[in-house]
């Protein structure tokens, strides 16, 4: 039987963690949610049903008062700047999580973990260039979330890695599909409602079948081809 009851949501004010928190909410977990103090606002529909923390995700202080006494972490692994903001909210999870507890976290599908994705031009090409650029503008290094995923990858936790697809708003289409790799025939319409990508992170709690995995997830209603005429 899983008992898991009191979850952290890390980066809970954003568009993915707003949705994880209304479905953990509807799936009867107790919810603490750490975010920016500007953000708090944001958390103002679940005023009174959650416990919220004002502070960065990457927060040791914090971090370390709450995770103990949590069974489930979600993070939104955000790479936000160039100091690490990523890899130091991973590994803060890391050190004060307890040792069984679940730990997801959310990437883009360039996160790779045995090198086996099968990457389009297009998404090479859009990392390389927007990699560099943000990374240029001191405004976002994707090579963090990379290292924050490869400091979870070697470790011995129970963790899963959800990486996500080209990101659309809309009615939940149902818990999305996946593939061990991107490049995957069934994932290849690279299509996924934020509201599903937020339901699989927060399954993934109580799915072991997901430990020591990193899903490329797609949303599970793939487009019609256009008709042949
Ligand atoms: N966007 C996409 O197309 C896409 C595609 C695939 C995967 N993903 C993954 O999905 C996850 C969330 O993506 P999302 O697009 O839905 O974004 P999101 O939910 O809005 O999440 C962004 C997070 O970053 C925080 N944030 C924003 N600006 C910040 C700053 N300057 N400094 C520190 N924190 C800041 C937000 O907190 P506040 O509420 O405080 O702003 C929020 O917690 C990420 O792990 C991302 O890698 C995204």
């Amino acid at each position: 039987m899983n008992t898991t009851k009191h979850i952290a949501i890390l980066g809970g004010s954003g568009k993915l963690g707003r949705y994880m928190v209304a479905d953990a909410l509807t799936q009867g977990y107790q919810v603490t949610v750490v975010c920016r103090p500007q953000s708090v606002k944001k958390l103002d529909p679940w005023k009174g049903q959650i416990e919220i923390l004002a502070a960065r995700t990457d927060d040791r202080a914090v971090l370390q008062t709450l995770l103990p006494k949590v069974d489930a972490v979600l993070t939104v692994l955000a790479p936000w700047g160039v100091n690490g903001y990523a890899s130091n909210t991973a590994q803060a999870v890391l050190d004060f999580a307890p040792l069984d507890a679940r730990l997801i976290f959310s990437c883009g599908w360039h996160i790779t973990l045995d090198g086996q994705d099968q990457y389009s031009k297009g998404l090479t090409l859009f990392v390389a260039i927007f990699g560099r650029l943000a990374r240029w503008l001191r405004f976002v290094d994707l090579d963090d979330q990379v290292r924050a995923t490869d400091t979870i990858f070697a470790t011995d936790r129970k963790w899963t890695v959800v990486r996500g697809s080209d990101l659309e708003e809309g009615e939940s289409e149902g818990l999305p599909i996946w593939s061990e790799h991107v490049g995957d025939q069934k994932i290849a319409h690279n299509r996924l409602r934020r509201i599903d990508f937020a339901k699989f992170m927060v399954a993934a709690i109580k799915n072991d079948s997901l430990i020591k995995t990193a899903p490329a997830i797609a949303s599970c209603c793939i487009e019609p081809l256009p008709k042949q005429i």
